[in-house]
């Protein structure tokens, strides 16, 4: 008998612990868990439609979405815009296309922009521009930096096209194609850095 009493309070110092322990799981976390799903709960009902097939499923079939896709080759004109929007045209030559006197010179109404054949602009775009050149009985001396390896031959043919075809600049000459833009760069793969106006207009235009 005494030995069963000496049992249930033993003398060891554990005994001075609060026999109430911390649960494994505290009971905040089960209420913020709580709340938080129930707070889920409501916004899902809110916001999901009741799972109305109108909202999940508009289409029946994947062909059905297919067919609403816009098809066709993507128009030069708009890859054009884009490309000299990037902002990488923009920034110099303006959305106008006007320039800005004495620095940039303008696109609209460019004897080079507008040349029938777009050989020498290629270059100038390809590689950049430096040193002096009249555009509209303008000089200029400045330099542009070279587009070819910033873009493709589609996105060069493309920004070329859309200077050229701009009818708010009432600029009117043949669109360029990118076979054109890869000719070019495989004739001038060894020419070292910028052109200049004057090496420009010792290339035939058509070349
Ligand atoms: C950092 C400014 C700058 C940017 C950006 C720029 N250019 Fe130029 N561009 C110039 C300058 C400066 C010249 C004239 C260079 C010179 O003085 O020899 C020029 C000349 C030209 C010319 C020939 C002259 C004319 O006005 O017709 C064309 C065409 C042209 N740029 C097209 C473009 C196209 C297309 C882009 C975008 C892919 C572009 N430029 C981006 C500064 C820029």
């Amino acid at each position: 008998m005494s030995q069963s009493i000496k049992r249930s309070a033993p003398a060891s110092p554990s005994s001075s612990q609060p026999l109430l322990k911390e649960p494994a799981f505290p009971i905040w976390l089960i209420v913020f868990l709580t709340l938080l799903l129930y707070a889920g709960a409501v916004y899902f009902d809110g916001h999901g439609s009741g799972f109305h097939p109108q909202v999940y499923a508009p289409y029946s079939s994947y062909t059905q979405l297919a067919d609403l896709q816009i098809t066709g080759p993507p128009n030069p004109l708009e890859i054009g815009f884009r490309v000299y929007h990037k902002p990488s045209c923009v920034s110099c030559h303006q959305a106008s296309g006007a320039g800005s006197p004495g620095q940039f010179p303008p696109l609209v109404g460019s004897e080079w922009v507008q040349e029938p054949e777009p050989g020498r602009i290629i270059r100038a775009v390809l590689n950049g521009l430096q040193g002096p050149i009249s555009v509209k009985n303008q000089q200029y001396n400045n330099a542009m930096v070279a587009w070819g390896g910033v873009f493709s031959d589609e996105e060069i043919a493309a920004v070329i096209t859309y200077i050229r075809q701009n009818k708010d600049w009432g600029n009117n000459a043949p669109a360029v194609t990118a076979d054109r833009v890869k000719a070019v760069r495989e004739k001038i793969k060894g020419h070292p850095g910028p052109f200049t106006a004057d090496e420009l207009l010792k290339i035939p235009a058509a070349d």
